[in-house]
């Protein structure tokens, strides 16, 4: 079964430790790599095995199905890590919100939390029981992988997952959540605690099912000002960090934090506990390692757009990222934020390509 597949892995050894290193800035070969929204709509397999199973929800509920979406990447192309597939937003559909997708756009909460009653009626979800699929799906991708790399489990930051909980849906303004933010913001308090406590168990459950290392995605934190960013976004994920198992079989697990857009608060954001910092494309990864590299490893930050150009643009971007990180370890690549639906798979071959050549001579002494 699935479950004693995944126990035999944990025991045997991680054949590529690559990611797993850059981020405890030891040395490496090459510089590892991974695609945020790396399994998606951008591969035609994706696409065929969605329109089997039903909707996207359908392929997060079936371990054997979201193992499946999972791996597809890493057939194509020489990835350091996997990500499990399924979504940030997970945490309040097992709240009842009632989650749902609307094709073209995105997705949708049946209930919104908006006023300080709302907050208080909601529950803190049991992440073993109410969310076990999801840890379902993390012990048959591990047993899946059976060591090829190591795998990333994933939650949303608290205020992200606000966002999304107080407007309903995607937002381009955040009117109802920064209006709450503003008016009432113990009511806000409230719900970020409540979030982050459900973040940190969900995470440990997830790391408990074999999640070798874990990234906090926050989308929105750069959609704050300084002040309340630091007290409404940072402060909850130091939270989470410090509540999170930092070692488990033998291994540290490394936790990874990401705000959008955060490039300006990267020294706090550096000085939150994580291993490591997600970086998007506006901040210059060369200014990031003086102000915080020797802290924590990078990860970045290649413009996911980038890959909608020919493949001797791709190569000149990538071999511009590299060079702007610099010689040494500490760096994981990445794109500075998910890949997008309409790329052509053949380019990020390109972007791979072009890596696994160019990457090697930082990592000579
Ligand atoms: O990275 C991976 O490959 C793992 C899977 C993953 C998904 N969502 C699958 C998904 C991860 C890590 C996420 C995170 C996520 N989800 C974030 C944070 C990262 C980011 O991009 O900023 C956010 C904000 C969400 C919320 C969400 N889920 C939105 C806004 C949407 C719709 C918009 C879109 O891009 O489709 C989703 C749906 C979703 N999550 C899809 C996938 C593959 C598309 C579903 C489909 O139509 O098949």
């Amino acid at each position: 079964t699935s479950a004693s597949a995944a126990s035999a892995a944990t025991a045997s050894t991680l054949h590529n430790d690559r990611f797993l290193r850059a981020l405890a800035r030891q040395p490496v070969d090459r510089t590892p790599v991974w695609m945020m929204r790396q399994a998606g709509r951008y591969l035609p397999e994706y696409r065929a095995k969605r329109a089997e199973a039903g909707s996207f929800m359908d392929l997060c509920r079936n371990q054997d199905l979201a193992c499946e979406v999972t791996l597809q990447p890493l057939e194509r192309y020489p990835l350091d890590a996997a990500i499990l597939f399924s979504d940030i937003l997970t945490i309040p559909d097992a709240m009842d919100l009632g989650l749902y997708f609307v094709t073209g756009e995105g997705p949708k909460f049946k209930k919104t939390v908006r006023t300080p009653a709302e907050v208080e009626a909601l529950k803190v979800p049991d992440a073993e029981r109410d969310l076990d699929y999801v840890m379902r799906a993390v012990s048959t991708i591990r047993g899946e992988l059976n060591g090829r790399v190591p795998l990333i489990g994933f939650s949303g930051s608290p205020w992200t997952l606000a966002t999304y909980m107080v407007e309903g849906s995607s937002s381009k303004d955040f009117r109802h959540v920064k209006a709450m933010l503003y008016d009432t913001p113990d009511a806000m308090h409230q719900l970020l605690d409540k979030l982050a406590h459900s973040v940190t168990d969900y995470l440990n459950a997830q790391i408990r099912a074999g999640a070798q290392a874990v990234q906090i995605f926050d989308t929105w934190g750069g959609a704050l000002s300084t002040p309340a960013y630091l007290e409404f976004s940072l402060r909850y994920m130091e939270q989470i960090v410090a509540g999170l198992i930092r070692e488990h079989d033998g291994r540290r697990v490394p936790v990874i934090m990401f705000t959008k857009n955060g490039g300006q608060w990267l020294e706090q954001i550096s000085a939150a506990g994580a291993d490591g910092v997600g970086l998007d494309w506006s901040t210059e990864l060369s200014d990031a390692r003086q102000r915080v590299g020797h802290r924590v490893a990078l990860q970045g930050n290649l413009d996911p757009n980038v890959l909608f150009a020919r493949p001797s643009a791709i190569r000149a971007e990538v071999a511009r990222v590299l060079e702007s990180y610099g010689h040494g370890p500490g760096h994981v690549f990445n794109l500075g934020h998910g890949i997008s639906q309409f790329t052509n798979p053949d380019n990020v071959t390109a972007f791979m390509d072009a890596l696994n050549e160019l990457s090697p001579q930082y990592h000579r002494d």
